[in-house]
């Protein structure tokens, strides 16, 4: 029985619940009994719907024909003190996927004549990777049409049934509609300079294989021939610490890579040319028996760092993982005056790991261009840049030079203020380097 004295608050509180909705009843039962089931339920009952993603989109990058011929690539430093193996991965803005500079020609004159003289050698695709080449083909399309508009020009768009395209750095003509007349890696390798790896799961065995490749720029002394249809275990086989560091992490990540967050790293080593394909620190002795003496006749000023610049992303409808490698030399030269830099160079070469000393075959050319490097510490010194107490670590601004932020600038992307000229250009130099019998 209620007594009297509690029929009207009784009573009331009755009345209240009925004229609340059972939503609110939920919430505030939950909030005062601390029910988790009811809470979790009230919880996402009561949560505002999370907006749905959408695949990031490049905005338009107005830059010429004319303009791209000046343009230098962002400046990448990716040294890092102290130097432990792992992922190394920073989320990427989709507006530099397929940066533009102003080697671009470069890079697609010498992969038409990677894939002329060495064919499937370097770019090789699988039956099962169809699908994902054909939406890679597209994707690298409508990035190349939204990111850069004066460069790729849409001349007809059949929608499902493909477009017809003008690459106006080049001049060519590329007609995408349905049936291609060239497997889609080749229309990629056409408007990109990037190097392109597809990647799928087997659903059978959980793993992840190489499927297809655009690679005509290796750089090392291997042949996508070697790693199509492995998967990525095997493909990283030597590489330091792949087993007992990176293959967990990696595994995870791929797991949870959706379209929405793509990365990019970048990983680095020295050598004494510019070839793309494959350079002289990689060369193995069976086609350049005198590499040694070619390297110790260099001028340590003529070496440079090789950074190769990647980035990964999943591709929505096919699910492959596409990894593109983008090798890009900055001469030491053109870094002397940013500080620590040489000293970190220094510092890696004689106290990194000695794996990974050895897979980059620093021990090759380290003893030959350290004098050098001791000079510019020491004229880093005598300018005030450095000190004897500066601490040779990773710089702060990581994986990019100090200056990266504040001196962009709209006709010459990248360009380094300190640099006194022009920046170096390679090209001639490539032409003149020797070319062996692999290249
Ligand atoms: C988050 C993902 C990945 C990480 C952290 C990673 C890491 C590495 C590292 C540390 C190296 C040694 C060179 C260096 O110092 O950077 C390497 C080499 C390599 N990676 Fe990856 N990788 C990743 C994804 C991929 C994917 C998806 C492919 C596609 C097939 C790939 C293909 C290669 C190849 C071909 C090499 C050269 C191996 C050799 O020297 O024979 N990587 N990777």
């Amino acid at each position: 029985m209620i007594s009297d004295k509690l029929v009207l608050p009784f009573a009331g509180a009755v009345i209240c619940l009925l004229v609340l909705s059972s939503k609110q009843v939920r919430a505030i039962v939950a909030k005062y009994f601390q029910s988790p089931i009811l809470n979790d339920k009230a919880n996402t009952e009561t949560k505002e719907e999370k907006p749905k993603q959408t695949m990031q989109k490049p905005s338009p990058l107005m830059i010429t024909p004319e303009q791209v011929k000046n343009w230098d690539d962002r400046p990448w430093r990716p040294f890092r003190w102290p130097y432990h193996q792992t992922m190394s991965i920073y989320k990427l803005d989709i507006n530099h996927w397929l940066d533009m500079d102003k080697y671009y020609w470069h890079y697609i004159q010498e992969k038409e004549r990677i894939w002329h003289k060495y064919g499937r050698e370097n770019i090789d695709w699988l039956p099962e990777s169809e699908d994902a080449c054909l939406e890679l083909m597209e994707i690298v399309t409508e990035h190349m049409v939204d990111r850069y508009p004066l460069l790729f020009t849409v001349l007809a768009d059949k929608k499902e049934k493909g477009k017809i395209i003008r690459n106006e750095l080049t001049k060519e003509i590329l007609d995408m509609t349905l049936p291609l007349k060239e497997h889609p890696l080749m229309y990629v390798t056409k408007m990109a300079k990037e190097d392109f790896y597809v990647v799928l799961k087997n659903p059978t065995d959980g793993l992840h294989y190489l499927v297809a490749a655009a690679v005509p720029f290796p750089g090392g002394s291997f042949g996508i021939n070697h790693k199509i249809g492995k998967h990525l275990d095997i493909i990283h086989d030597d590489v330091p610490y792949y087993h007992e560091k990176l293959k967990k992490s990696m595994e995870r990540w791929f797991e949870k890579l959706d379209e929405f967050s793509p990365v990019e790293r970048a990983s680095w080593y020295i050598t004494w040319d510019h070839k793309l394909k494959v350079n002289n620190i990689y060369q193995l002795p069976k086609f350049v028996p005198n590499l040694e003496s070619d390297m110790k006749s260099t001028d340590p000023k003529d070496f440079n760092i090789r950074v190769e610049r990647q980035t990964l992303r999943r591709l929505p409808r096919s699910r492959a993982i596409i990894f593109t490698n983008h090798p890009i030399f900055y001469s030491i030269d053109e870094m002397k005056d940013e500080p620590n830099v040489p000293s970190l160079l220094r510092k890696i070469i004689y106290e990194a790991p000695e794996s990974i000393i050895k897979y980059k075959n620093f021990q090759f050319i380290r003893d030959h261009i350290s004098g050098y490097l001791d000079s510019l510490i020491n004229r880093q010194k005598d300018l005030g840049l450095i000190s004897d107490d500066t601490p040779v670590k990773t710089l702060p601004t990581y994986p990019f030079a100090h200056w990266t932020k504040t001196d962009f600038d709209m006709h010459n992307g990248w360009s380094n203020p300190k640099f006194p000229e022009k920046k170096p250009d390679y090209r001639e130099s490539m032409q003149a380097e020797t070319k062996f019998g692999n290249e």
